[in-house]
C-alpha cells in the first residue's frame, strides 16, 4: 500500500527521502509528498502523480534540513489528488504527518475535532490523526510521544505513522499497528524510518522492526526508543538486513518485470538451496522441523492467501493431495477471515504471501490461531509480519519482487510447496521411494528448463505482437494447469488492462464459450500429461467456433501443432511440475504485450504491491 519514509540525522534529508520514495513506489503510486523542517519553518510539498512530479514540483525550493518524512500513496480515503496526498498538516502548523493504513472511526473523530475547532482540509482518513495529536499536545500539555500514544488509544483501524513536529526538529514519533514499519539505524547518531528495507539497505544494513503497538521515539543525540502503548521501554533488538542493492535495481532490464521474470532459474534454485538433497533423497525443510509431526499427521490443510499467492494455493491443493493425500481447502484470505469457518486442531494452515504483509492474510492467521490450528507461512519477505506471527514457516528466497504483477514469487512459492509436499509425503509413506527419488531429480533440473523456455522470448513477443490489440482473451488449463491458467489472466489483466478470463479447459463449454469469436485469443495449456487428450479435444471445440489458439505444448508435440495457431514449446516435466514451466511464457506474453500498448508495466494503475487495507 502507501510507503513511507523518514529521515533525521546529520545529512540532508531531502535527497534521502525522495530517493526512498523512489524504492517505495511500487507500494503506491498514485501522488506523493515531502515535509522537512527547514530553520524552525515547517516545508510541506505535495502532489498528485509519481515522485518525478514530486521533484518537478519542488525543484528550485527550498529543500534544506536534516530532518523530514515522506510518503507516496495509494488512495483508499479521498481521490489521489494533491490536497489528499500526505504528509498532512495539523491546524496549528507544527506537525505533519504520514500514514499507511486506514482509520475506520475517523468520521466520529472527525466530528468532535471539527467542533474543537480544527479545520479540516483533505478527504482523507488520515488527516483526523495529524489534528487529535495536536489537540492532544496542546490541550493536555503533553509531549509529542505521550500526545501519540494517546491518540492512538482512541483510534480503531490499522496504521504505520511518522510525527514530524516544526518546535521540536530533534525529534521523530512512529508508531505501528498491523502495517509495517522498520527503523534503520545508521552512522553518527542517524536513523531511517520506513515501511521496509528498501529504501534503508543503501545507507546501513542494521534494522529494528516494529512490532504491533510499538512506538519508536527518535531523538537527536539520544537516539531510539522503542515503547510499547504502556509506556513501558523496551530494548530494540537490533538485526543485520540479508537484502542487497542489486536486488533493487534493474541491473540492465527495460522493467523490473522482466528482470524479474528473467531471474526466475536462479529464484527457483535458491528456493530449494539448501533443502533439495538428492543424494541422501531427502528434503529438508529446517524453519518447519519443528512442526513437522503436527504437519504429517494434518487432517487437512487450508491454504490462505490473495491474489497470485491464492493461485500459488491452488496449486498445492493438487501438490498435496496428489503427493502426501492430504484433503486441501483453498480459501480467500478475505472470504475465509469472515466466515467463521469450521477450524480443528489437527489443522494445518498454510499462509502464503509474497509480502507478508496482506491485511486480509494477516486477519485469516489471527483467526485460524485463535482456533487452535497450527500456521505455517510461506513468504518472501524476511522479517516480514507474516513470517512474524505465524507458528512456522519456510521463506521463499526469490529475493526482493518490485514489479507490482508477481512472477519470480509465484514460482518460489510453488517450488516452495512442492518441497513441502514432497517431504510430507515421503514422511506419511504416500509416495513410493522411486517416485519420490524422481521427483526430486526432476525438480532440481527445473531451472535449467526454464532456461530454454526464456531462451524462445523472441517467438514469444512475436505472437504477443499479434494479439497486442486484442480486448478480452480466455486462458484454460486442466488439472495442475487450471491455476496456471487463472495466473496467466491475472497477468495479462494486470499489466495491459486486457478483460481476461481463466477457466479449467473443459468448463469452458458451460458458459464461456458464448464469448468465442475469430478475435478472441484462447490461450491453452496443452503440454504432455494425464489430460493431454481432454485439453485437445477442448481445443477442437475452440477452433470449431473459430478462436485463435496459442497453446504450451511440450516439446515435439505435432498434434496440437496441426491444430493451434501458433504453440509455445516447454521441456517435457512430470504433471506436478509442469507448473512451474508453463506460467513463465504467459508471463512474458503478457509483459511483452503491455509494454506494446504502453502500459506502465511494473506500477500498472489503481494496483498495488502490498496490500496492508482489508
Ligand atoms: C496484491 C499484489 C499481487 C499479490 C497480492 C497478494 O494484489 O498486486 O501481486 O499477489 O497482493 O500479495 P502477497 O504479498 O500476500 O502475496
Amino acid at each position: 500500500m502507501c510507503g513511507i519514509v523518514a529521515y533525521l540525522g546529520d545529512k540532508q534529508a531531502y535527497p534521502i527521502l525522495v530517493n526512498g520514495l523512489h524504492r517505495l513506489e511500487y507500494r503506491g503510486y498514485d501522488s506523493a509528498g515531502v515535509a522537512l523542517v527547514t530553520a524552525g519553518e515547517l516545508k510541506v510539498y505535495k502532489c498528485q502523480g509519481k515522485v518525478a512530479e514530486l521533484e518537478a514540483h519542488v525543484n528550485g525550493q527550498d529543500r534544506s534540513g536534516t530532518v523530514g518524512i515522506g510518503h507516496t500513496r495509494w488512495a483508499t480515503h479521498g481521490q489521489p489528488n494533491d490536497v489528499n496526498a500526505h504528509p498532512h498538516v495539523s491546524t496549528s502548523g507544527d506537525l505533519a504527518l504520514i500514514h499507511n493504513g486506514i482509520i475506520e472511526n475517523y468520521a466520529a473523530i472527525k466530528e468532535e475535532l471539527l467542533h474543537r475547532g480544527h479545520r479540516f482540509r483533505s478527504e482523507t482518513d488520515t488527516e483526523v490523526l495529524v489534528h487529535l495529536i495536536d489537540d492532544i499536545r496542546s490541550s493536555e500539555n503533553m509531549d509529542l510521544p505521550n500526545a501519540v500514544r494517546l491518540a492512538l488509544e482512541s483510534v480503531v483501524g490499522a496504521y504505520a505513522i511518522v510525527v514530524l513536529d516544526r518546535t521540536n526538529p530533534d525529534m521523530l514519533v512512529a508508531a505501528r499497528k498491523s502495517s509495517p514499519l522498520v527503523v534503520g539505524v545508521g552512522e553518527n547518531g542517524e536513523h531511517f524510518l520506513a515501511s521496509d528495507a528498501t529504501p534503508i539497505v543503501e545507507h546501513t544494513r542494521n534494522v529494528v522492526y516494529l512490532e504491533d503497538g510499538e512506538m519508536a521515539v527518535i531523538e537527536r543525540g539520544k537516539g531510539l526508543r522503542v515503547l510499547n502503548m504502556r509506556n513501558q521501554e523496551k530494548t530494540p533488538f537490533v538485526q543485520e538486513l540479508e537484502m542487497h542493492l542489486e536486488a533493487l535495481e534493474k541491473g540492465g532490464y527495460d522493467h523490473f518485470m522482466l528482470k524479474e521474470i528473467f531471474e526466475q532459474p536462479r529464484s527457483i534454485r535458491d528456493s530449494m538451496r539448501g533443502r533439495l538433497n538428492l543424494a541422501q533423497s531427502e528434503v529438508v525443510l529446517g524453519g518447519i522441523k519443528d512442526h513437522e509431526q503436527r504437519f504429517v499427521n494434518a487432517k487437512r490443510i487450508i491454504i490462505v492467501g490473495c491474489g497470485t499467492s491464492w493461485h500459488a494455493g491452488l496449486v498445492g491443493e493438487y501438490l498435496f493431495e496428489d503427493l502426501a493425500r492430504i484433503p486441501v481447502e483453498v480459501e480467500y484470505a478475505s472470504e475465509f477471515r469472515y466466515r467463521d469457518p469450521i477450524i480443528h486442531e489437527e489443522d494445518i494452515v498454510l499462509a502464503i504471501s509474497q509480502s507478508g504483509e496482506t491485511a486480509d492474510t494477516l486477519a485469516a492467521i489471527e483467526m485460524a490461531k485463535s482456533k487452535g490450528a497450527t500456521i505455517i507461512g510461506i513468504c518472501n519477505v524476511v522479517g516480514s509480519s507474516i513470517a512474524r506471527v505465524t507458528h512456522a514457516g519456510s521463506y521463499t528466497h526469490a529475493g526482493p519482487e518490485i514489479g507490482v504483477a508477481s512472477t519470480k514469487a509465484f514460482t518460489a512459492q510453488v517450488t516452495v510447496l512442492t518441497l513441502m509436499a514432497l517431504m510430507i509425503g515421503q514422511r506419511r509413506g504416500t509416495l513410493a521411494a522411486s517416485r519420490f527419488h524422481q521427483l526430486i531429480n526432476e525438480l532440481d533440473s527445473i531451472p535449467a528448463k526454464v532456461e530454454k523456455v526464456l531462451a524462445n522470448d523472441a517467438h514469444i513477443r512475436y505472437i504477443a505482437d499479434i494479439y497486442r490489440n486484442a480486448t478480452n482473451a480466455l486462458y484454460l488449463g486442466r488439472g495442475y494447469t487450471f491455476p496456471v491458467a487463472l495466473e496467466g489472466a491475472l497477468k495479462l489483466k494486470e499489466i495491459s488492462y486486457i478483460h481476461a478470463e481463466g477457466y479449467p479447459a473443459a468448463e469452458m463449454k458451460h458458459g464461456p464459450i458464448a464469448l468465442i469469436d475469430e478475435e478472441m485469443p484462447v490461450f491453452v495449456i496443452a503440454t504432455k500429461g494425464a489430460s493431454y487428450e481432454k485439453v485437445v479435444s477442448n481445443i477442437q471445440e475452440v477452433k470449431a467456433r473459430k478462436g485463435k489458439i496459442i497453446a504450451i505444448v511440450t516439446e515435439g508435440d505435432t498434434v496440437v501443432k496441426g491444430i493451434a495457431d501458433h504453440v509455445i514449446e516447454i521441456p517435457g516435466a512430470p504433471d506436478c511440475l509442469v507448473p512451474l514451466l508453463s506460467v513463465v511464457p504467459l508471463q512474458l506474453i503478457s509483459y511483452h504485450i503491455a509494454v506494446m500498448r504502453g502500459c506502465n508495466v511494473d506500477q500498472p494503475r489503481n494496483l498495488a504491491k502490498s496490500v496492508t487495507v482489508e
